[in-house]
């Protein structure tokens, strides 16, 4: 089987009523994203930072994946499908995908705030445990921490996610600005007779100037299209 390589962002998820970040009303116009979104703001007000990632896991309860997230899901029957995402939540992987590469960090998991990325201490919280309160210890007996990769953050996932793309056959681009790096950069790793296509409703520039076969839809109308294109009508 052909890979198939997938990168999401944000707007994979809006359909399933979770804001974006940057689009008008999205969540950085509603938190200051150095107050909930960097160690500083972590370290200046761990409570504050705490409630917000408490209210996004509990937003995670009352969404669920949308068509868009089915049909990346369904496409496993024909490829050898690796979802890299930006986001947080879980929908990929609710949706059926297998194969999730997380580059920010997962909403469901907490770590130790002195060593985020060991494995030892990162651990899956069960929906009953989604709020975590000022005072709950990791195992080394720091505050537990959001498993998540704040501004200004390594991001540990960026080699695996590297290899991938290296070695993708076709490439895909779902809902994301391409503001941010190292998540940015990912298509710079996909090689030249690739083809790459892109959904999104707005128009992504894409800094390489490479050649991107463009879906100017929502996630769900999108992955219709683009399912169409990838393995004909079902
Ligand atoms: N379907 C597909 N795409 C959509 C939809 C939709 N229904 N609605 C909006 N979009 C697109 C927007 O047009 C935009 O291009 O989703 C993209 C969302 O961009 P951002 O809000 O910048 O989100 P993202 O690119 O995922 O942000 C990257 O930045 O804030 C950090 O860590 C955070 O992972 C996040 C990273």
């Amino acid at each position: 089987m052909k890979n198939l390589v997938i990168l999401t962002g944000a707007g994979m998820s809006a359909e399933s009523g979770i804001s974006t970040f940057r689009d008008a009303g999205g969540l950085w116009d509603k938190y200051p994203v150095e107050q909930v979104a960097t160690p500083e703001g972590y370290a200046a007000n761990p409570k504050l930072v705490t409630d917000f990632y408490n209210e996004r896991r509990k937003q995670l309860l009352d969404v669920k994946p949308n068509r868009g997230h089915e049909l990346v899901a369904q496409l496993e029957k024909h490829f050898k499908v690796t979802v890299i995402t930006q986001n947080v939540d879980n929908l990929h992987e609710r949706a059926g995908s297998t194969e999730v590469i997380h580059l920010h960090g997962e909403l469901t998991k907490v770590t130790s705030s002195w060593h985020p990325n060991n494995p030892h201490y990162i651990k899956e919280l069960k929906p009953e445990e989604y709020e975590v309160k000022i005072g709950d210890k990791a195992a080394d007996g720091s505050q537990l921490r959001p498993f998540i990769v704040w501004f200004g953050e390594a991001v540990p996932m960026i080699e695996t996610a590297i290899d991938y793309c290296e070695r993708a056959d076709v490439f895909l681009i779902i809902g994301t600005s391409l503001n941010v790096y190292p998540a940015a950069g990912l298509l710079n790793y996909v090689p030249a007779h690739v083809p790459v296509y892109l959904i999104d409703p707005k128009q992504v520039p894409i800094a390489s100037g490479r050649q991107v076969n463009v879906i100017r839809k929502g996630a769900s109308e999108g992955m219709e299209e683009l399912t169409r294109i990838l393995v004909g009508e079902q």
